[in-house]
């Protein structure tokens, strides 16, 4: 048996960067990012060492950023050419590509889906944790959030690091998964909204097939691939084989060894590796008067390979476009 926290446990010293000082959180995710104003342009190298720490740590915090949405976006482009605000929702009406999520929507939406018809529930019932938009064949690359009003308590982020948890498995699961794909769907999640869209691409059903384990096309690691909040079946298993694999992966991706959970201020600024991580959005939400607003931007993605080449393709719908 592998000893899964010690294989994937990083130390700080093992990790150095010029431009920006770098505070790890946990031993194996998160990391706090100082020394750094964000309302001014970054160049090459600070970028450069920002991916670096993103990639070592998962994800990245920035505390105390007074940023208006231009500069947001500006931050966002450092990294690559910026996705409109979701496939589904809309972004702000003069910023198409920032969606701005309240804890009055996340209210709308629970209501909504109180109501939906049991054939329109989400397969799976895993607490939230999900990876971004993998029911288009090209998520995102990366996110990027960011608190505009913050309640004093509540409403944490949870992140969990799947190259840990695949690193974790044993030798003979991951061959089994390394050859798997997986459907990834919509949930019946409608953006709030029965309007079309204003930029008139369809609002889906989107499905997408995707490899079980990706390779990270940057730093070559094989991750686990896991959606639980998207993910109808693994292809080729029986229901009951697929079921309880996808169980079996679950429990192992959300190891507590393998989170780290950010306690939010106004101003925060998070960005995680939509590759590299799952998460899990605040479950409190709903069940407090206490106002939250969040802003988000996406880095464009590309079409996840697996470790024997095969290539993420849609089955119904577009490809997630860019704005650029
Ligand atoms: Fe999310």
């Amino acid at each position: 048996m592998s000893t899964a926290f010690a294989d994937v446990a990083r130390t700080a010293d093992r990790f150095t960067y010029d431009r920006i000082t770098v505070d790890p959180v946990t031993p194996t995710i998160g990391a706090e990012i100082s020394g750094i104003d964000l309302s001014q342009p970054i160049d090459a190298a600070t970028a450069a060492d920002i991916q670096k720490a993103l990639h070592d740590w998962r994800v990245v915090f920035f505390r105390d950023q007074h940023i208006d949405n231009d500069q947001l976006k500006s931050f966002g482009r450092a990294f690559g050419p910026l996705t409109p605000a979701h496939p589904i929702a809309e972004g702000l009406d003069d910023h198409p590509e920032i969606w701005e999520r309240s804890v009055e929507e996340y209210r709308q939406r629970r209501t909504r889906q109180e109501a939906t018809p049991p054939g329109r529930e989400p397969p799976r019932d895993y607490k939230g944790w999900h990876i971004d938009i993998t029911f288009v064949a090209n998520p995102n690359r990366y996110s990027i959030l960011y608190g505009v009003e913050i309640p004093p308590y509540g409403g944490d982020t949870l992140f969990t690091n799947l190259a840990a948890a695949y690193q974790g498995l044993s030798p003979q699961i991951r061959a089994l998964i390394d050859g798997l794909q997986a459907v990834h769907r919509t949930t019946g999640y409608d953006g709030g909204s029965d309007k079309p869209r204003r930029d008139g691409r369809s609002k889906g059903p989107f499905v997408s097939l995707h490899p079980l384990v990706r390779i990270h096309p940057e730093t070559g690691e094989k991750i686990l691939f896991l959606n639980p909040g998207t993910i109808s079946h693994i292809v080729g298993l029986k229901e009951r084989e697929s079921n309880a694999l996808l169980d079996l992966l679950y429990f192992e991706a959300t190891r507590p060894e393998y989170q780290v959970r950010f306690h939010w201020r106004p101003q925060s600024l998070i960005v995680w590796d939509n590759q590299a991580v799952a998460h899990a959005g605040p479950i409190d939400y709903a069940a407090f008067d206490l106002p939250r607003a969040v802003r988000r931007i996406t880095v464009a993605g590309e079409l996840p390979t697996g470790p024997d080449g095969f290539v993420s393709c849609p089955i119904e719908g577009d490809l997630f476009n860019v704005l650029g």
